[in-house]
């Protein structure tokens, strides 16, 4: 009994580990995402040459001081955006990747 006992304690840290692992925030998601669903109004990278003139730059809007915050902005329906039912994780993941699109 004793010998498995590291299998066991392998076992549970992984269990232990796994929550932590899927909550991390995912960057490369969150550019896959804001392609797919934000590119055709916003700048999304630094590559992108074309968007809607009304829509602010994700460069902007993560310079902004007085911005509102992300989660909360992206987690209600604005009438001049979509509502694009967008679930927490992807919140997470898009946040990070607008916060990190400030050069
Ligand atoms: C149909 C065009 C359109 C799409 C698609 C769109 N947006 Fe927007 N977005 C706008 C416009 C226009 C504004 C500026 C006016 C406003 O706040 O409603 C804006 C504003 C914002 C703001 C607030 C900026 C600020 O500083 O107040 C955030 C954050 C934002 N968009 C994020 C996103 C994200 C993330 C996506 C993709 C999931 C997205 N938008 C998709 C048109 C769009």
């Amino acid at each position: 009994m004793r010998r498995r006992f590291p299998l066991l304690a392998l076992a549970l840290l992984a269990l232990a580990l796994a929550p932590t692992a899927a909550a991390a925030v995912d960057l490369a998601r969150g550019e896959t995402l804001a392609n797919r669903w934000c590119a055709s109004c916003h700048l999304v990278s630094p590559t992108q040459t074309r968007a809607t003139p009304d829509a602010p730059s994700f460069a902007a809007i993560a310079r902004r001081p007085d911005a509102p915050p992300l989660e909360t902005y992206l987690a209600v329906t604005h009438t001049r955006m979509p509502d694009m039912a967008l679930t927490r994780d992807e919140i997470t993941d898009l946040s990070a990747y607008i916060r990190a699109s400030a050069p």
